[in-house]
Parts: C-alpha cells; sequence; structure tokens
C-alpha cells in the first residue's frame, strides 16, 4: 500500500529530525511542514478521497496514529526547549546574595551627643525630667534670679557675650533653674542640656562655646546626701562601680553651701597619674544647696522647701570618657576623628 510507505516515511524523516532540533524555531518549522495547511500529513489525509472506500478507515487510523505519535513526541520536545529557556533565564537573573556591597558611610553620633544621651538616659533613669531654655537669655534669669550680683565679674563683658543690655548668650545652663522653678510647683526633679557661651580663647581646654547639662531638684527635705548620693549614682553608671565623688567646699552666688566636685581619677582609679596631676581625683562639676534667696526670688517657700543644683561640663565628661586630650577636636568636625566613637 503505496500511503502506508509513505506514512513510514514521512514518520521516520519527522523522528529523525526531531531528533536534531534545538530550538523553538526549528520545531515550528518541522509542525508546519508536518501539520500545515500544506503540510505532509495534511496532503495525505486529504488524499484519501483517492483510495478505495474499504481501505478509508484502516488508513485514515493509520494516519490519526502517527499524527498523534509525532504530536506527543513534539509536544514534549517543547516543554524541555522551554524548561531549559526558563533555566538560562534563572541563571541570567540570578542575585549573588554572597558579593560584598559597596561602601556607603553612615553618620556617627557626636561624642558629645553620646555623653549627653547616656547622662540623660542616667537621669531620667532616676526621675528627672528633661528640660530646656533659650541660649540668647535674658540677664534677669541668667544673672539676676540666679543671685548674681550686678557688680560681679561673671557679668562682665570680658566672660559675657552681650547681645544688648538686657540680654546676654547664656553663660551656664543655671538660667533654666529660673525659668522652671518660676512656672512649676515642686516637687522638682529636672536635668537641662544645652549650649553656653563664654568671651574664652580657644585652646586645648576651653572654647567659647561649650555645653553643659544642668540639674534641679527641689522639695521637702531635700538635703545634701541627696545631691551626694545623686551624683553618686551619676559618675558610677557612667565611669564605673569604683568610681565615687569627693566634696570641696566653693563659692556660687545660687548655691550655699556650694562644692566643686571630683570623681576618682578614670584613667588611673585614684593611684595618681599624668591626667589627675598625682592627685587621684579629677574636677568635673560644680555644685551645692540652692541658695534659699534664689527659691524666694524664684517664688518658692525657703521655709518649706529646700534643693540641690549642678551643672556638668560635657566637653569634660566626654574628654574623660573618651580619652580625648584635645578640646578643640571636639568642634572641628573631622569625620575621620569623630567615627571613632560610638555608644557601649
Ligand atoms: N552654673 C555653674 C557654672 O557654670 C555650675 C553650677 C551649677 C554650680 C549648679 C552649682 C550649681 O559654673
Amino acid at each position: 500500500m503505496e500511503m502506508q510507505e509513505q506514512l513510514r516515511k514521512i514518520q521516520e524523516e519527522a523522528l529523525a529530525q526531531l531528533a536534531q532540533i534545538d530550538d523553538k524555531a526549528g520545531l515550528d518549522a518541522l509542525k508546519l511542514r508536518l501539520m500545515g495547511k500544506k503540510g505532509e500529513l495534511t496532503l495525505l489525509r486529504r488524499s484519501m478521497g483517492q483510495i478505495p472506500a474499504e481501505d478509508r478507515p484502516k488508513a485514515g487510523q493509520m494516519i490519526n496514529e502517527v499524527v498523534a505519535a509525532l504530536t506527543a513526541q513534539m509536544d514534549a520536545l517543547d516543554e524541555r526547549l522551554k524548561a531549559r529557556e526558563q533555566e538560562k533565564k534563572l541563571a541570567r537573573e540570578a542575585i549573588d546574595v554572597t558579593e560584598p556591597r559597596k561602601h556607603t558611610p553612615i553618620g556617627m553620633q557626636h561624642p558629645i551627643s553620646l555623653v549627653q544621651d547616656q547622662m540623660l538616659g542616667v537621669f531620667t533613669s532616676m526621675g528627672f525630667d528633661v528640660v530646656e531654655g533659650p541660649e540668647v537669655e535674658y540677664d534677669l534669669y541668667n544673672f539676676e534670679l540666679m543671685n548674681i550680683p550686678k557688680n560681679h565679674p561673671a557679668r562682665d563683658a570680658q566672660d559675657t557675650f552681650y547681645i544688648e543690655d538686657n540680654v546676654v548668650l547664656r553663660t551656664h545652663t543655671s538660667p533654666v533653674q529660673a525659668r522652671t522653678m518660676l512656672t512649676r510647683k515642686p516637687p522638682i526633679r529636672i536635668v537641662c542640656p544645652g549650649r553656653v557661651y563664654r568671651a574664652d580663647e580657644v585652646d586645648a581646654t576651653h572654647s567659647p562655646v561649650f555645653h553643659q547639662m544642668e540639674g534641679l531638684v527641689v522639695g521637702e527635705d531635700v538635703t545634701m546626701a541627696d545631691l551626694k548620693g545623686t551624683l553618686d549614682a551619676f559618675a558610677q553608671k557612667l565611669f564605673g562601680q569604683d568610681v565615687t565623688t569627693r566634696f570641696r567646699p566653693s563659692f556660687f552666688p545660687f548655691t550655699e553651701p556650694s562644692a566643686e566636685v571630683d570623681l576618682t581619677c578614670v584613667n588611673c582609679h585614684g593611684k595618681g597619674c599624668r591626667v589627675c596631676k598625682g592627685t587621684g581625683w579629677i574636677e568635673v562639676l560644680g555644685a551645692g544647696m540652692v541658695n534659699p534667696k534664689v527659691l524666694e526670688m524664684c517664688g518658692i517657700d525657703s521655709r518649706k522647701y529646700s534643693g540641690f543644683a549642678f551643672g556638668v561640663g560635657l566637653e569634660r565628661i566626654a574628654m574623660l570618657r573618651y580619652g580625648i586630650t584635645d578640646m578643640r577636636a571636639l568642634f572641628e568636625g573631622d569625620v575621620r576623628f569623630l567615627s571613632q566613637f560610638r555608644d557601649d
């Protein structure tokens, strides 16, 4: 039977070709050649009219079988080609998550901000509120209500930047004490961080602008022991358990009695070294019991209430904490220097 022979040939050739085909275009071409409008199998099916009627069902069945077999093979190849294409695509789009990233510099906290945050953490955990005041301040708050008399040397233009006769750049954070006492009733427990200004020449330990943190506690039965306990806790939390405070008599117009407060030298732990000039102690802050005159001027009954106050220089604390020997490094903004410090 001629048609049978033809069919066998077509199938054989198709299978041989199928084994060679490597891409979609090749597969499409083969499909078209076999089953397109003028495809070999299409034409063969069309030519069925020419064979005797009794042979037709058999012939039709044979064609169908070959079409089904080839279609199955071509579909399988199509699947394989698609899978290969997908693999290639995934390989092309693969991301190497282990590849090191480009260096992206990120900002660091300034050492002054670091110690300020550490100190605020210590004091807020002891129940202190954080209060801020203006840097451009009235003479009234900076001096008058702090019991600093008109003829006091601190008021001299050599020490104080004047904006107007009655307006200065605050020389300390103490005016925030007055602002708070005038607006809040005891019990008061606040710390006040901020910038302060003095007409100083720049050197390794001085700058015309620097930072302080003021502390103020006012209540019934507040004593010097409370001041000592508070400052001891602060010193230990910031510098370690073996650090303690020593009070030396001093004078501030707004406190009575007043003290200069030393810490155990954080460098030699009290043995005596270059940092503490052999004494084992380093001076870090001023403190005292709020002068009753200040309480009264700020509207607080000094027979009922007492208080303590302290003022700490943040540059001093940062220098001690991080072993910085020249204060200018804190103001120059050299990123190579500043990026060395982090909270720990
Ligand atoms: N205001 C003082 C200063 O700037 C520090 C201080 C504050 C002292 C509070 C005693 C009490 O030197």
